[in-house]
């Protein structure tokens, strides 16, 4: 059965996209079949897979909005070594159009029913906003990550979104858990980082990850060339991380730590 991530954080620019397409990457590398959707009209996570957002026929949009099945809006990138359902900007229209339809939170999810059984981890790159299209990812999904950039606001906007989570849990998916947070873009000089990770660890314990994503350039130059990092630079130390932090996923969604 496959799972299902929600890569979640509506504060913007922590690192969402980067961790689901290179976690997406380092678990396909490990053999694991991967899908990686794409839920964010800024469409950032398709082009980092090499999708080009002009050109995409059918997406996460028509399957959610749509009657167009799952397995239809399911693309192969040359090389990748995952799936992925992308999207665009079209996307934009998905927030107010889903107002207006039945079961609009679950959209995804029955979606979803048939194409899960396909793949060992679906993760889902979602908007930076708790809308109703991150409602529609938290709905589908078994578990949530959350990428934290460790700076001071980091804190601020986390309460509202564990919220969210446990309001998702009582009323529409009661099998939803926080996998874990993870800290990203990290820079141990710096002295607000390793508070910001204290604190962090004071209040979630074992939730955060171990593994701790560096500040990276080749982290940031790869989506530029379509690729993961894991394809752009191996031995970087973004890859690594990733890698270690792929590692530490599979473990303890093994034994449900
Ligand atoms: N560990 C890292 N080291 C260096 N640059 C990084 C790292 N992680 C992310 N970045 C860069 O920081 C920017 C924001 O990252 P990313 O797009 O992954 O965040 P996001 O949370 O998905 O943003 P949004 O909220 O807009 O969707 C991007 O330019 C990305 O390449
Ligand atoms: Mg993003």
């Amino acid at each position: 059965m496959g799972n299902i991530y929600a890569v979640t954080n509506q504060k913007g620019g922590v690192g969402k996209t980067t961790t689901t397409v290179n976690l997406a990457a380092s678990l396909a590398a490990t053999g694991k079949k991967v899908l990686l959707i794409d839920l964010d009209p800024q469409g950032n996570a398709s082009t980092g897979c090499g999708v080009d957002k002009d050109n995409i026929e059918v997406g996460s949009y028509d399957v959610i909005m749509t009657a167009v099945k799952a397995a239809d809006a399911i693309v192969t990138p040359d090389n990748l070594g995952f799936d992925v359902m992308p999207t665009n900007s079209d996307m934009t229209a998905a927030e107010v159009q889903l107002l207006d339809v039945k079961l609009r939170e679950h959209r995804l999810r029955l979606a979803l029913e048939s194409t899960r059984q396909n793949y060992d981890y679906i993760l889902i790159d979602c908007p930076p906003s708790l809308s109703m299209l991150t409602l529609n990812a938290l709905v589908a999904s078994q578990g949530v990550l959350i990428p934290i950039q460790c700076e001071y606001y980091a804190l601020e906007g986390l309460s509202s979104l564990l919220k969210t989570i446990e309001r998702v849990k009582q009323r529409a998916n009661p099998s939803l858990e926080l996998s874990g947070l993870i800290r990203t873009m990290y820079d141990a000089r710096n002295n607000l980082a390793n508070q910001v990770s204290r604190q962090l660890i004071t209040h979630f314990n074992k939730k955060v990850f171990h593994a701790i994503i560096p500040r990276n350039v080749r982290l940031a130059e790869a989506p530029s060339h379509g690729i993961p990092v894991i394809d752009y630079d191996r031995s970087s130390r973004g890859s690594i991380a990733y890698m270690a932090m792929a590692s530490e996923f599979m473990r303890r969604e093994a034994t449900n730590d």
